[in-house]
């Protein structure tokens, strides 16, 4: 009996390392980590092809003339200095040289397709497959030119959340969406909704910021290229993110409410809440997981005392409403906060 137990768990326990183990290979799968040069090496495009320029690459057909026009009016497109004959940021600077994709190509031929209905396609297969190269190597496409010195907002990509989660550049700009590279602070609320539905839950609570009104948006508190902050936050606490907008919550004061108010989110969610003011917790709950509550004696002018006429365990910021911190002392001298 006892053998037959220890089978049962001896194969119990090959299945779960089994499991574990599948769950490790799908792991690697998904992100495999190489060191940079490997991501570097797929970038090289094919060794074969030779740049052509766009010039050539777009008049062996017009079938990219939307994505030209668009791109020419965008701030990338913006730096093909004809004149200069040194173009910044050409197609071939994301795609790989590109001689060999139109190597069959003729402007007759194409003429010929077009006279029978039918479309030419360059040969794009011997570009670089953008589209299924790992996330570091798709970003390694942008980083090439977009340096932390050529734009610093990028300086904390690789100590941020996105690159770690092997979210890449391509998943949030779209090159080839129209001239407008950057997303808008107010198109960010529905990109980032795209992927982060419980912020968008949040988002829809009775109290909330008001990022669907427009007046505040997700880019005002989190970087989506990273920082060193916990959560992405574009300051350093989460006291500063909150202040750029409340300032009057800064401080210091006379009589703080210790360091409870250096973490707004003692109290406060950050994206909404079901309670109002965006409270964690209703009043008197919220105050009373840190305090005792307390009696007043209403005839000796509120000082607190034994009397058990009323009991204030209601609204406590009814009386204590300068709970951030307040330069003025309470009746007793003290920094109770109740003006
Ligand atoms: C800054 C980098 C960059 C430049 C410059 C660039 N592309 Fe792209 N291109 C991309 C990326 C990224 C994709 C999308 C890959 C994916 O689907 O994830 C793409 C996709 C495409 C596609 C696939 C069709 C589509 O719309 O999804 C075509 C065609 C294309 N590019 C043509 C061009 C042409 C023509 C130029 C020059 C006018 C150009 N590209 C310049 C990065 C670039
Ligand atoms: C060959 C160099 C080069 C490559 C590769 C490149 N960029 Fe750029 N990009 C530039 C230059 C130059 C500018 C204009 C100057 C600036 O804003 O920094 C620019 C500007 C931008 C802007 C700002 C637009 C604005 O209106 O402010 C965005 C967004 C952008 N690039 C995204 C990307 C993404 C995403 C990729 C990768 C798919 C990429 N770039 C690849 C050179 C490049
Ligand atoms: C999670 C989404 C997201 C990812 C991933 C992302 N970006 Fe951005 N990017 C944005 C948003 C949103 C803005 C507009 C920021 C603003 O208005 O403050 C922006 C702005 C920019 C700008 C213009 C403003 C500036 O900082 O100068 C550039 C350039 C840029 N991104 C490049 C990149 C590159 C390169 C990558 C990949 C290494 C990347 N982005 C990855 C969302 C993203
Ligand atoms: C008013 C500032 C503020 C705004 C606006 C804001 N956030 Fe946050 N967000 C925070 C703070 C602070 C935290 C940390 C919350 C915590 O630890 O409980 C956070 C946490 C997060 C987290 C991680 C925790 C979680 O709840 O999953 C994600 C993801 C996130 N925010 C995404 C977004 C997105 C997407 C938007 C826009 C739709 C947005 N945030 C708008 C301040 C903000
Ligand atoms: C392509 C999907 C995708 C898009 C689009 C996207 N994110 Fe994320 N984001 C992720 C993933 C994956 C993670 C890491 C896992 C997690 O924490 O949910 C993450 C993490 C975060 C975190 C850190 C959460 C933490 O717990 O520390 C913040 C903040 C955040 N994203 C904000 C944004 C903002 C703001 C935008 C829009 C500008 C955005 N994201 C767009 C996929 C995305
Ligand atoms: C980009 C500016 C901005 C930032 C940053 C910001 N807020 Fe706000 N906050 C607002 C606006 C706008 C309102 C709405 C005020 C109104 O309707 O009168 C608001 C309202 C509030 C309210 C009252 C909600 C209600 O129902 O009346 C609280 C509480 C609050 N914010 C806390 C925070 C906390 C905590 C942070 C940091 C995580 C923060 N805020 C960061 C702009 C901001
Ligand atoms: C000890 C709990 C607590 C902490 C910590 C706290 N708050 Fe509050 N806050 C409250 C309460 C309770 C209310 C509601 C008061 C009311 O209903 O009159 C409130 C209301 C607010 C309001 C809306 C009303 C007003 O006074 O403008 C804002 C904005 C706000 N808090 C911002 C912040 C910021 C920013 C921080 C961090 C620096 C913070 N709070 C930290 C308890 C707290
Ligand atoms: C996260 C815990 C926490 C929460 C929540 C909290 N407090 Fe406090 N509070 C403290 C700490 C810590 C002190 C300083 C230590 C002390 O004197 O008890 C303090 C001090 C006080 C004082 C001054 C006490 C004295 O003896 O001088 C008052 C009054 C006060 N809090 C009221 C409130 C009210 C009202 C709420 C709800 C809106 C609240 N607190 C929520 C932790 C908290
Ligand atoms: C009717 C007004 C009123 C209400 C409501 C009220 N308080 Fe007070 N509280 C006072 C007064 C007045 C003092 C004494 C002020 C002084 O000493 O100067 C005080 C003192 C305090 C103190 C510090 C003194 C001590 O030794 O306890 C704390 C902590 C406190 N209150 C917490 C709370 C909490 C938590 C609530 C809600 C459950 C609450 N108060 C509700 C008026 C009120």
């Amino acid at each position: 009996m006892s053998t037959y137990k220890q089978l049962v768990g001896l194969a119990g326990l090959l299945a779960m390392s089994l499991l574990v183990l599948a769950a490790c290979t799908r792991m690697k799968e998904s992100r495999p980590i190489l060191p940079t040069r490997e991501y570097e090496k797929m970038l090289v495009g094919n060794l074969y092809a030779d740049y052509v320029g766009t010039q050539n690459c777009l008049a062996a057909c017009h079938e990219h003339d939307r994505l030209r026009l668009a791109f020419d009016a965008s701030t990338m497109g913006a730096q093909l200095k004809k004149e200069s004959g040194m173009p910044l940021v050409d197609c071939e600077s994301c795609h790989g040289p590109g001689s060999l994709a139109i190597k069959d190509l003729s402007p007759e031929l194409v003429a010929e397709n077009a006279a029978q209905g039918r479309k030419t396609s360059c040969n794009f297969d011997t570009l670089i497959d953008l589209k299924n190269l790992p996330a570091p190597a798709q970003s390694l496409v942008c980083l090439k030119c977009h340096t932390v010195n050529a734009t610093f907002n990028l300086h904390n990509w690789n100590a941020g959340v996105h690159a770690f989660n092997e979210v890449s550049c391509f998943e949030c700009h779209d090159v080839h969406a129209g001239p407008d590279l950057k997303v808008t602070p107010l198109a960010s609320g529905q990109l980032c909704f795209s992927c982060h539905q419980t912020v968008q839950a949040q988002f829809a609570m009775p109290s909330r910021h008001p990022l669907r009104e427009g007046r505040v948006f997700c880019v005002d508190c989190h970087s989506p290229h990273g920082s060193f902050a916990d959560h992405d936050l574009v300051r350093d606490s989460v006291k500063e993110t909150c202040v750029q907008c409340h300032p009057d919550k800064r401080g210091p004061f006379l009589y703080e409410h210790a360091d409870v108010t250096e973490d707004c989110l003692n109290c406060h969610s950050a994206h909404g809440s079901v309670n109002s003011r965006l409270l964690n917790a209703r009043e008197p709950f919220l105050c009373l997981q840190c305090h005792e509550g307390h009696r007043l004696n209403t005839e000796t002018g509120g000082s607190i005392g034994a009397d058990r006429a009323r009991a204030f365990y209601s609204r406590c910021t009814d009386c204590h409403s300068t709970i951030h911190g307040s330069d003025l002392p309470s009746t007793s001298g003290q920094g109770r906060f109740s003006q």
